[in-house]
């Protein structure tokens, strides 16, 4: 379980302070798809990365299953990192190293043996399909293949949570399903808690059990993911709603069936 109490994170210090978080009241449960919806610049990759103090707070407290870490250093930092694995938009892998020693990185870190490191390695990569890519270089790969190493990479201390920021955002519609797929496999299989940011309508409607949306710094609103889309309150997220409806409305041909597979229709037109 993640608790955020009264946190708030502000860059700069003195005039020059500016708080991009202001108050987050959340609580994240074990084993949960938790989504964090916004728009760019909302906060979420600043709210996502506190909780592995990737960013700092600057004010109130985060607790992981009861145990307070907003001060955590040295030792208790490392272990805490290590506990949580994380996946980026742009999938940061190591060019220099191959698809099974991007996966092996964190074992070495961990200061594993080195047959332990290859046999979890290759385990991981049975997992996420690429048992067959273990030599090649990630420029090797297409960008869902990427992500599949970024994936098992991010499994390899067998983390209770996963972070996964903007995670298919770089990716065409039918990739993105297959990668949503493999995280709630993730999910369901291995229990790890998801916490999912995403700018994308369809993204939190095709995974998160529930969802935050943020705006501003704020949490504006939270619930179910089914029940806070039925009946959005904040004007942002009625907005966000609409437009994707009319994206939708856009998709479909002329028998009224959507064109294609386009869980993320939204999306459309943006970088492959
Ligand atoms: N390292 C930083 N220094 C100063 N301001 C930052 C830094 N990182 C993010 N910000 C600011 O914080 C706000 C939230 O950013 P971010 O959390 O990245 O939003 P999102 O992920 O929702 O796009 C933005 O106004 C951004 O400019
Ligand atoms: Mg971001």
């Amino acid at each position: 379980m993640i608790e955020f109490e009264h946190m708030k994170k502000s860059y700069g210090t003195g005039a020059q302070a500016h708080e991009v978080l202001h108050d987050i009241n959340l609580t994240i449960r074990d084993g949960e798809v938790f989504g964090i919806l916004g728009s760019s610049g909302a906060g979420k990759s600043t709210l996502v990365r506190t909780i592995n103090l990737l960013e700092r707070p600057t004010g109130g407290t985060i607790l992981i299953d009861g145990q307070d870490i907003t001060g955590a250093t040295g030792r208790e930092l490392k272990e805490l990192r290590s506990k949580i694995g994380m996946i980026f938009q742009n999938f940061n892998l190591f060019q220099q190293r191959t698809v099974l020693r991007n996966v092996t990185f964190p074992l070495e870190l961990a200061g594993k043996p080195k047959a332990q490191r290859v046999a979890r390695a290759e385990r991981l990569l049975r997992l996420v399909g690429l048992e067959d890519f273990a030599d090649r270089y990630p420029s090797q790969l297409s960008g869902g293949q990427q992500q599949r190493v970024a994936i098992a990479r991010a499994l390899a201390n067998e983390p209770k949570i996963m972070l996964c920021d903007e995670a298919t955002s770089a990716l065409d519609s039918t990739t993105t399903v297959q990668i949503l797929d493999l995280l709630r496999r993730i999910n369901r299989e291995l229990g790890v808690t998801l916490v999912v940011i995403t700018h994308s309508l369809s993204v939190a409607r095709n995974i998160c059990d529930r969802v935050a949306m943020i705006d501003g710094g704020d949490i504006v609103e939270m619930g179910e993911t089914a029940e806070l889309f039925a009946h959005p309150k904040s004007d942002i997220l009625k907005a966000l709603i609409a437009s994707a409806d009319e994206q939708n409305g856009r998709d479909e041909d002329k028998d009224g069936k959507p064109v294609g597979g386009s869980a993320d229709a939204e999306d459309d037109g943006k970088e492959r």
